[in-house]
């Protein structure tokens, strides 16, 4: 089995240095995927309520013969629940699903800067961790001004701030400022979600230099850079190679080339994204 590195988070927790990402499964995929990944060696899962699998996820953990504390779930607050007693109530309905008694990351899925109730929620955040019903908390889609309030209103700066990064959007900025406030940065969509990247003569050519894919080259990428990439697959083949990116180093000139290319979002701008 491949052992895959640490991360320890702001708060002393300690988080597998790549995950499995479950959007956009049901159910049923999920627990099967799940199910799979966990036993090829993947402990860090992600799921959110929206992508309306928490239940799949739960079995798979639950029927995996990994001690429940060596696995990572990790799900997310939908922008229709912001607010105090609604994070409360939701964080509730996500655990229920989950069948777990913890979860072990909690993340508000999107700031909504709109709405603005972001910081209520974050209030119950704390709390739920200050309970023990989560172990770590954190945010997803925040810029570093959304953080920087957090911190400023609470006192309390989250573990993990989960954005899409990939070598369209490397996110340097964000790094930097997260790198010096100790906030762990997790990569979604992190193979950019499809072939444009992965068919690039120069990204191929990168992986052949080092006998792996696209992908594991890619993934190796955000390694490199301490970002954490929560890569989405449901074929175990492609779930096994993804995890197998611990054995070989990039070198200055290939991470270059990795991340030399016009930059674009696949998702939502944070500042005005609405998913509720
Ligand atoms: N916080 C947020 O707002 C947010 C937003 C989007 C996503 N996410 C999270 O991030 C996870 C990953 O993002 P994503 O699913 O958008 O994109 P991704 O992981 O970059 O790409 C997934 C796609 O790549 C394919 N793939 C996976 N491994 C491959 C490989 N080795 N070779 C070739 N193709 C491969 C998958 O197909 P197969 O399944 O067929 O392998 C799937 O079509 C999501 O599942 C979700 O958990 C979070």
């Amino acid at each position: 089995m491949i052992s895959i590195p640490n991360h320890t988070l702001n708060d002393g927790t300690t988080l597998p240095a790549l995950g499995l990402g479950t959007w956009p499964m049901d159910d049923a995929q999920a627990e099967r995927s799940v199910a799979a990944a966990l036993e090829m060696g993947y402990r860090l899962v992600d799921t959110a309520t929206n992508y309306r699998n928490e239940t799949g996820v739960g079995r798979a953990v639950a029927r995996a013969g990994v001690p429940r504390e060596e696995v990572v779930v990790t799900t997310k607050l939908p922008g229709r629940h912001h607010g105090y007693e609604e994070t409360l109530a939701s964080f509730e309905e996500s655990r229920a699903r989950l069948g777990l008694e913890y979860v072990d990351l909690y993340l508000i899925h999107w700031p909504l800067p709109r709405v603005d109730r972001y910081v209520d929620s974050w209030k119950a955040m704390i709390k739920l961790r200050e309970e023990g019903l989560v172990r770590s908390i954190g945010v997803s889609n925040f810029t570093p001004a959304h953080i920087e309030r957090l911190e400023k209103e609470t006192g309390v700066l989250p573990s993990v701030n989960q954005v899409e990064l990939h070598p369209f959007l490397p996110q340097e900025e964000l790094r930097s400022h997260h790198a010096g406030k100790g906030v762990l940065v997790e990569s979604w969509s992190p193979l950019g979600r499809g072939s444009q990247l992965l068919d690039d003569l120069a990204v191929a050519a990168v992986a052949e230099a080092h006998g792996v894919t696209p992908a594991q080259a890619v993934l190796r990428w955000h390694i490199q850079l301490g970002a954490l990439p929560v890569p989405k697959s449901a074929d175990p083949g492609r779930q096994r190679a993804n995890l197998d990116v611990f054995g070989f180093t990039l070198d200055d000139a290939q991470m270059h080339t990795i991340a030399d290319r016009a930059h674009r979002r696949i998702g939502g701008d944070p500042e005005v994204h609405e998913e509720f």
